[in-house]
């Protein structure tokens, strides 16, 4: 755990959040139950090998782990020392001894080819920098017929997400949360641009109505790292944002209805599949 790890600005800044997070992100229904969702798609069979992209405090990994049983083995990876500091602690009063868990950036890894029967990422794949490189990457460490599956949200997912890009785009802000996963068919060229086969998607809706006051607080987002986030947010003037806040929440509190506001959760369960005769080189 104390290996050093170089991360860039963006990838620091990543980390910065989740160790800053971490101390009431297991209080999040949400991420759990995404978590869960995922692992069940995944077919998991006792005595498989499996890597837990970016673990954060355990949520996939620990529930793989119970389900691959000791003759099985899980490594879980996360740039977050302190997001793996709680997943250690769960590890361990689980008394789990088949998770090993790594402090390491998910796209550049080092593990020998053909090692791991799933390769899963919840929560965390629109993190990646190159979503299409780190799946090519990622494909080096199955094992042929193996899985891969993430999770992504929809295009129209997060009400105010959603409000917040239409409003930025006027003034060249654009932060591509949900690119290039937004769309079923986006999911899909994906994966089969890195080469997976076999590809499946379940698509489910978690979506609930939700108060003004909620959908405002997406607000936040504005200083959320991002991977392609260009500094024309941080060249606005403070009048400039004072006026995209006014019709963003001018923008939300349109969509006000008797029951709230609908908050879509559009949800993309991705799973593709290594060839059998993939060839993979180190
Ligand atoms: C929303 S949490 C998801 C954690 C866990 N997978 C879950 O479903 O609860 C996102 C996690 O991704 C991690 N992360 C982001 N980019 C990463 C990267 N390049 N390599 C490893 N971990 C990364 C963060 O540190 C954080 O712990």
């Amino acid at each position: 755990m104390a290996k050093q790890l170089k991360l860039n600005d963006y990838k620091q800044q990543i980390a910065d959040v989740y160790n800053r997070r971490s101390h009431n992100y297991d209080e999040s229904e949400w991420h759990l139950r995404i978590a869960h969702r995922l692992v069940e798609y995944a077919q998991i069979s006792p005595g498989y090998d499996v890597l837990d992209i970016a673990t954060g405090t355990g949520h996939v990994a620990i529930e793989v782990a119970q389900r691959v049983g000791s003759s099985g083995r899980v490594v879980g990876v996360d740039i977050s020392t302190e997001m793996l500091t709680l997943a250690r602690r769960k590890v361990e009063a689980l008394s789990l001894s088949n998770v090993e868990l790594q402090f390491a950036d998910a796209e550049a890894l080092n593990f020998p080819v053909n090692s791991f029967d799933r390769i899963l990422c919840a929560n965390a794949f629109p993190l990646m920098t190159d979503m299409e490189a780190a799946l090519r990457q990622w494909m080096q460490f199955l094992k042929p017929n193996g899985l891969v599956g993430f999770h992504a949200l929809a295009d129209t997912a997060l009400v105010g997400v959603v409000i917040w890009q239409k409003v930025f785009e006027n003034y060249g802000v654009s932060r591509e949360l949900s690119e290039p996963t937004g769309t079923v068919e986006k999911c899909h060229n994906l994966l089969e641009r890195a080469g997976f086969e076999a590809i499946e998607i379940k698509t489910e809706q978690y979506g609930s109505y939700i108060s003004l006051e909620e959908a405002k607080q997406r607000w936040t987002i504005s200083s959320y790292p991002a991977p392609k986030f260009s500094n024309t947010l941080f060249q606005l003037s403070p009048e400039q944002l004072e006026e995209i806040k006014a019709e963003f929440d001018a923008q939300l509190q349109a969509l006000v209805t008797e029951h709230g506001i609908w908050n879509d959760g559009t949800c993309f369960f991705v799973f593709g599949r290594k060839g059998a005769n993939s060839i993979t080189h180190q």
